[in-house]
């Protein structure tokens, strides 16, 4: 009810009277009024005049599953959204609510328990995204990793200047602004679900003086705050556009673009795996989405993610 008398305010070139919406929906009066405080509360600006009745101020930066869909033209991603002021974890939110809608998505305003790869904590206040993807794609649990440099791909064809250091860091100005933890369930070679969680840093204004040297924001960046609902759904458009090319076509629909991303080709790197290490060149990414490297001996092979860390240019590395 509070979003349908949302969408009447919204669309209304003036005042709106509490009669006229409360008659419109079939609800009382003092039900709108109840519903315009809670709106009012959720930080919607809306100003009630004795004789003319309601009139929200429809530029105000409110982030909700209700704004985020507002913004949103997509068939499959978001077709529901579970919305969070605050939560421990959105892959946890999403693993939990596993028999959600393929395309479902978790969003958190503030995570208390925020998860990167390998076991590490990931810094999560309030003005960042961080959100996760349920996915419940017909592919092989081989395949699921590819998914993650799809939604890296996705994410940096939104943040203007930004690159992929392979296999789905977005970085800019040298420092990591985005980072994804895709998870799955499956049996051995059917899979059952996906969780793609992504983590963005958008107005962030500062970090914990131990990240300062590696992360970022796009306010850090670019020195404007950017509406999170309308960046949101951005991304989840994007991501929308490159995964169904990836559903069809598989990787190599997106392999070209991900290549004009990747920072990381071109860059001298460093393999250390148990029983050697050794420098050598990133020259291409494969269509099972592996890197390739040149050895000093111009032999080439794949590596995983694992093994590589890049060396040099970047001023971020690991
Ligand atoms: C990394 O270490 O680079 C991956 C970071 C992934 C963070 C996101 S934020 C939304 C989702 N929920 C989590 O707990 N982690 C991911």
């Amino acid at each position: 009810m509070k979003e349908k008398i949302l969408k009447l305010l919204l669309s209304s070139e003036g005042y709106l009277s509490g009669e006229d919406i409360s008659s419109a929906l079939g609800i009382s009066r003092t039900a709108v009024w109840k519903h315009i405080n809670k709106l009012r509360g959720e930080g919607y600006i809306i100003t009630s005049s004795t004789n003319k009745g309601y009139l929200i101020e429809k530029d105000t930066e409110v982030y909700s599953a209700f704004e985020i869909k507002r913004n949103l033209h997509t068939k499959l991603i978001g077709r529901e959204i579970y919305f969070y002021d605050e939560i421990g974890s959105t892959n946890a939110a999403a693993k939990d609510c596993r028999d959600a809608a393929d395309g479902a998505v978790f969003v958190a305003v503030n995570q208390t328990g925020g998860r990167g790869r390998l076991g590490r904590n990931w810094f999560s206040g309030e003005d960042g995204i961080w959100f996760s993807l349920l996915l419940k794609p017909d592919i092989r649990p081989s395949e699921v990793s590819l998914i993650t440099l799809v939604a890296g791909l996705a994410v940096s064809a939104v943040i203007d200047g930004s690159g992929i250091k392979w296999p789905n860091d977005i970085i800019l100005s040298g420092k990591k602004i985005c980072g994804i933890l895709t998870e799955m369930s499956s049996e051995i070679t059917s899979l059952s679900y996906v969780v793609c969680g992504i983590g963005i840093n958008l107005n962030i204004k500062e970090f914990p003086a131990e990240l300062k040297c590696k992360a970022t924001s796009v306010y850090i960046e670019t020195g404007v705050l950017t509406s999170k609902a309308q960046f949101l759904a951005s991304v989840l458009e994007s991501f929308e556009k490159y995964y169904l090319i990836f559903l069809d076509k598989g990787f190599e629909g997106c392999i070209d673009e991900y290549r004009k991303k990747c920072i990381t080709l071109g860059k001298d790197v460093s393999i250390v795996r148990r029983d050697e290490s050794f420098q050598a060149k990133a020259v291409d990414i494969s269509p099972a989405g592996e890197l390739i490297i040149e050895r000093e001996n111009g032999v080439s092979e794949a590596v995983f993610s694992g093994e590589v860390s890049v060396r040099g240019l970047l001023g971020y590395s690991g």
